[in-house]
């Protein structure tokens, strides 16, 4: 079955979009995308996102592009700065994308599901040289979330579609913003799989007031390379900031130093802001996930996977330590799209 997507093309009114790019300008800086870790005691040393790690590499040797680790650690090193999260608007103005109308209709044909409630609103620049692996976002569940429970369980619980009645489902709009007249970067486009991984890859490129809604948890996505072909990531130290001063983009050593590490024009990064809102039938679901009646835990999570597991004559996996289960796991539920050439 394809999944439905929605381009936004144009996105906001002109004014509204030119504000927008002013207000990205204006954010005091743009620092390193750390991931954070969950509270779970469960497989603690595996890192989150194990499952997009894995297949990146792998894809990576499949289609011959064998490239040292810390290479891929680079191109995928990228910048983020949250604008607004729930009542919190760190980027004043950003109000007029937050509540966009047309976002919300998106997202309520999306899942036809009436309740739509804007979550969060992040940046994410890639710098030339730099790409996001395929994989599909982290989604939702009542009681499971990425505070509490590791991404790539959360990812893996969606996969084995066992736990559907809990998903809070989540609408994401991936759009993209650049200074008008600027020239946009080469490459950098969204890849994605509508028609699942065994279906063909679409493109959306970059263009300024323009965006796209679907649903990331589900459909595979990854940004291709920007900048030429033989364009070579900067290798970022975890205090670097990446700023606008007026005239261009510069990497700063730290915040508040003018020293300048290097400098790229709106036609060289690559800039989205990316919407997320949940989706609710009705009021009564969005009070049970307010209020956390009806959640689950990771012990009922793991039990019900690995009755599962057994169940499909995959194991024993009573005995597995928490790394080996996480691989099975991610084995058992996970198929990406074949890497594109
Ligand atoms: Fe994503």
């Amino acid at each position: 079955m394809t999944a439905a997507t929605f381009v936004l093309d144009p996105l906001l009114p002109p004014a509204d979009a030119d504000a927008v790019v002013d207000i990205v300008e204006q954010f005091p800086g743009y620092g390193l995308y750390a991931v954070e870790k969950s509270a779970s005691a469960f497989a603690a040393d595996v890192p989150q996102r194990i499952d997009a790690v894995m297949n990146h590499v792998r894809s990576g040797r499949r289609a011959g592009r064998a490239e040292s680790p810390d290479l891929l650690v680079a191109r995928t090193n990228y910048l983020r700065e949250t604008f607004a999260y729930g009542d919190d608007v760190r980027a004043p103005g950003i109000e007029r994308l937050w509540h966009h109308e047309g976002l919300a209709e998106a997202a309520r044909e999306l899942f036809g599901r009436p309740v739509v409630e804007p979550a969060i609103v992040y940046a994410n620049i890639l710098l030339p040289g730099q790409e996001l692996a395929v994989h599909t976002d982290v989604p939702e569940f009542r009681g499971a979330n990425r505070k509490v429970t590791p991404q790539w369980l959360i990812v893996v619980m969606h996969q084995s579609g066992l736990f559907e009645p809990w998903r809070m489902p989540i609408a994401t709009a991936v759009t993209y913003f650049g200074r008008d007249g600027a020239g946009r970067p080469d490459g950098g486009a969204l890849a994605y799989w509508p028609d699942g991984p065994d279906g063909a890859v679409h493109r959306l490129a970059t263009g300024h007031n323009t965006g796209i809604l679907l649903d990331t948890d589900t459909v595979y996505h990854g940004v291709e390379r920007l900048g030429p072909p033989d364009a070579v990531p900067p290798t970022l130290r975890a205090a670097n900031v990446l700023e606008h001063d007026g005239a261009a983009w510069q990497l700063r050593p730290e915040r508040g130093s003018s020293e300048t590490l290097a400098t790229w024009g709106w036609d060289e990064i690559r800039v989205s802001l990316s919407w997320k809102a949940y989706c609710f039938a009705d009021e009564a679901e969005r009070t049970a996930w307010r209020t956390n009646a009806d959640d689950l835990t990771v012990d009922v999570i793991l039990d019900r996977l690995r009755a599962d597991l057994g169940e499909r004559g995959v194991g024993p996996v009573d005995d597995l330590a928490d790394a080996e289960l996480a691989r099975l796991l991610i084995d058992t539920y996970q198929r990406y799209p074949e890497p594109v050439a």
